[in-house]
């Protein structure tokens, strides 16, 4: 059934007896943070959970623990308005709460594909313990299929029957970059609840949005349905969009051997409205903490309930991602002629400049990034690689301590043999082709992502290969 945001459910008042729901995000990574200050700002008293000290030490400051456009200066505001605090107490968290939005991380399990639901499990047991009056629980974080129900069990068995505590689910699908933007003026609402009390509270704690729809002259799309369906959207939603990349990144193969040029290819396919030109951009593929993992999480559970066939493909999509990072090495090593051995090309003496580290563009976030698993591949076949990030430096020093980190880009490419853009960043798609190619050793560039101006580099003198694109 889809709501306008018009169709509202009668209200009921909160538990706390405040006129509005009072809110609790628990667990403040990139999603809870992020939604524990968007509803601050959207005017509800909120408290952000977590178990890591040191998180909610630097939210309480005012720091936010990752970079996210926009974000910091609302987190000061709404500290300093005093309808935000953060805390690492479940007491305090459970007696403010009368929503409660569990935003744990689901990573994918060490032993296998599927999600780790760990940090689910302990988060609401722990939090359904600390209750003394009736509360919903919000499931916002990624899971399989069935876990709404197993979170129910959950707190059957550990809050206090009589409070009646109520689950529902409202998966969530900011995009970093953009996550202020997809919080506050969300595209739709997914609420699956089982009674009218606990519908009317989560229409209730989402009304900041749809208030802030109505002066903006939009309206959000709400979608009410069961706790499958719920679950689903968002594996459903992230599967699409992986499915999309290597769509493209696949014929980005085919234009390879057949002379093809991807990017005119996918212009035109773009044209099609019932395609879309988005998220058809060839290059080293997708990354980052969602998409790698979420269909890879999806594919196990479906092979749980005996649909494995069903998402078979999805198998394909994450094999034609990965192969896009290989390829990546076997252009580096064509450009710099060298020759391939069993293991792979050997690059051992070459200088390379790596540019980009994070999974993409306006964000700090290395998890997942092909452009960091590339710079460990170009390391690990003997090259001397110099890795340049505006944002992600810091994050990928840790995640791959074996490489060298340049203070700016222009010192990643002093003297390199070879350099290589896997992240789009505007610093580098304006890099000017003329000065770098001052202080590189040699005039040879692969673009990674087909973000670079072939032409410009190519008059400037250098040799430009690109993926899915003929040599320039
Ligand atoms: C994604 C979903 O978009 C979001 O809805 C969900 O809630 C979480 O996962 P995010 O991880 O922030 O969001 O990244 P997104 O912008 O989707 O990009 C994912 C990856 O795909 C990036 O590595 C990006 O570089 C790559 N990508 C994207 C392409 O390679 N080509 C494209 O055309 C688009």
């Amino acid at each position: 059934m889809t709501l306008p945001y018009a169709s509202q459910p009668a209200p009921v008042t909160p538990p706390s007896g405040a006129a509005r729901p009072r809110l609790t995000f628990i667990g403040t990574g990139y999603l809870g943070a992020t939604y524990a200050i968007c509803y601050a700002e959207l005017g509800y008293e909120v408290i952000g959970f977590d178990v890591d000290v040191d998180k909610i030490e630097k939210l309480s400051k005012g720091e936010v623990p990752f970079h996210e456009p926009g974000l910091d200066e609302m987190l000061r505001r709404n500290l300093a308005a005093g309808r935000l605090r953060f805390t690492t107490s479940y007491q305090e968290t459970a007696d403010f709460g009368d929503v409660h939005f569990i935003c744990v991380g689901t990573p994918q399990r060490a032993s296998g594909l599927g999600a780790d639901l760990t940090y689910v499990e302990a988060s609401v047991s722990n939090l359904a313990q600390h209750l003394s009056r009736k509360a919903l629980i919000v499931g916002k974080s990624t899971v399989p299929v069935g876990t709404a129900e197993w979170v129910e069990q959950l707190v059957a068995k550990h809050a206090r029957p009589e409070l009646a505590v109520e689950v529902a689910w409202s998966p969530e699908f900011l995009q970093e970059g953009f996550a202020v933007d997809d919080v506050m003026r969300p595209n739709r609402i997914v609420v699956a609840t089982k009674t009218e009390w606990s519908n009317s509270l989560l229409h209730a704690a989402h009304k900041g949005v749809f208030d802030l729809a109505a002066t903006e002259d939009r309206e959000v799309p709400v979608v009410s349905t069961d706790f499958a369906t719920a679950e689903l959207v968002k594996v459903a939603a992230n599967s699409f969009l992986a499915t999309k990349i290597s769509f493209i990144n696949a014929m980005a193969e085919v234009c390879e051997v057949a002379g093809g040029d991807i990017t005119q290819l996918a212009r035109a396919l773009g044209y099609d409205p019932r395609i879309g030109n988005r998220f058809l951009q060839s290059g080293v593929g997708f990354g980052g903490g969602c998409l790698p993992k979420d269909i890879r999480a999806f594919q196990a559970r479906a092979q749980e309930l005996g649909a494995g066939e069903a998402l078979r493909f999805l198998h394909e999509v994450d094999l034609i991602n990965l192969r896009r990072r290989q390829r990546v090495l076997n252009l580096a090593a064509g450009l710099l002629g060298r020759k391939f051995g069993p293991a792979g090309p050997d690059l051992s003496g070459a200088r390379i400049a790596v540019l980009g580290a994070t999974f993409k563009p306006n964000s700090d976030d290395v998890r997942d990034a092909p452009a960091l698993a590339v710079a460990g591949m170009l390391a690990r076949a003997g090259a001397a690689v110099h890795v340049y990030d505006p944002q992600g430096m810091e994050n990928a020093k840790r995640a791959l301590p074996e490489v060298e980190y340049a203070k700016s880009m222009v010192d990643a490419v002093a003297d390199a043999d070879l350099v290589c853009v896997l992240t789009e960043w505007a610093e580098f798609r304006n890099a000017d082709p003329v000065a770098l190619g001052e202080v590189a050793a040699n005039k040879l560039i692969v673009d990674g992502r087909n973000c670079l101006d072939a032409t410009a580099w190519k008059s400037a003198g250098w040799t430009l290969r690109a993926l899915g694109r003929p040599t320039v």
